[in-house]
């Protein structure tokens, strides 16, 4: 006698050899396109330092980025770098033994107490409530008389609608900002997403970040006047307010303040 075709073991046997093909075809997708997207999260994160320390790319964007920029992780209580052997341990290593500062997570290594410091209420003007002991910062070579001429440091904060995270360029003063990128945000395209428009970006260029007395003085308002401040975002006030309150705490004692002294002290190295 033939087998019934509509019987209900058929019908559930088709769909499972059917679900097992598929998950087989999703799983080697996943696997095959993770080294793809590592390198796409890693040229996003590369342009975006290079975009901040007016960089331009002229070709392969990881060659440019290596003959540009040196990457250093440093320790925010006291604004001194941490030793190579020791950024291993706390950011991982290749396989030739060198630490992978480049992509270390500090907005994950935020989220555990072990890698994490908690931020009292009072200080946390970006509103971040905790940050990471360490943070990653770019160093920009002078490649014509050798040296340093900038430094990026990530920097993020609250916005209106939610985290907005972006790379700020400061000079061999430790104090003059020489570039900003805004690279992941949610605010409002054409009022608070106006932050990543160069047309407000460039107006930072030249701004100072600290007062005569060494306190955190840039600010993001209107009818903006004098070396610390920059036009507010029309129609995004807001947004506005977020971008200083950032700026104020990662300039602050909490943030790059032990570090940006030190440059200012004795330049960048
Ligand atoms: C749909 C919608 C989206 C908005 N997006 C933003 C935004 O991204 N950033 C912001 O500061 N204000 C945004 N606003 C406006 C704020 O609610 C608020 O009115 C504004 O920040 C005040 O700024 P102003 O004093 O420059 O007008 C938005 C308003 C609406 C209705």
């Amino acid at each position: 006698m033939a087998a019934n075709k509509d019987s209900t073991l058929r019908t559930f046997t088709v769909i499972g050899i059917l679900c097992l093909v598929c998950s087989f075809m999703v799983c080697i997708a996943v696997v095959t396109l993770q080294p793809l997207q590592a390198k796409q999260i890693q040229n996003d994160r590369e342009r975006s330092i290079l975009e901040a320390a007016g960089i331009g790319i002229n070709g392969d964007i990881s060659k440019t980025y290596a003959e540009n920029i040196e990457a250093r992780l440093v320790n925010l209580a006291n604004g001194k770098y941490v030793p190579n052997d020791k950024a291993a341990v706390i950011a991982g290593k290749d396989k030739n033994g060198m630490a992978l500062i480049d992509g270390y997570n500090f907005v994950s290594a935020a989220r555990l107490p072990d890698s994490s410091v908690a931020i009292e209420t009072d200080k946390d003007t970006a509103k971040i409530r905790n940050r990471a002991k360490y943070m990653p910062v770019y160093l920009v070579k002078n490649t014509v008389s050798g040296g340093y001429k900038s430094v990026i440091l990530p920097f993020y904060g609250q916005g209106l609608w939610g985290t907005m995270y972006g790379y700020l360029a400061v000079a061999g003063d430790g104090n003059t900002v020489m570039g900003v990128k805004y690279y992941s945000h949610n605010e409002t395209p054409g009022l608070g997403g106006e932050i990543e428009n160069p047309k407000f970006t460039q107006k930072w260029i030249g701004k100072k970040l600290y007062d005569a007395s060494d306190a955190p003085a840039f600010a993001v308002v209107k009818n903006a006047s004098g070396d610390h401040q920059v036009d507010a975002l029309s129609g995004a006030t807001l947004t506005s307010n977020g971008v200083t309150n950032s700026v104020k705490f990662w300039t602050d004692s909490m943030g790059y303040g032990p570090y940006l002294q030190r440059i200012k002290k004795g330049g960048i190295k």
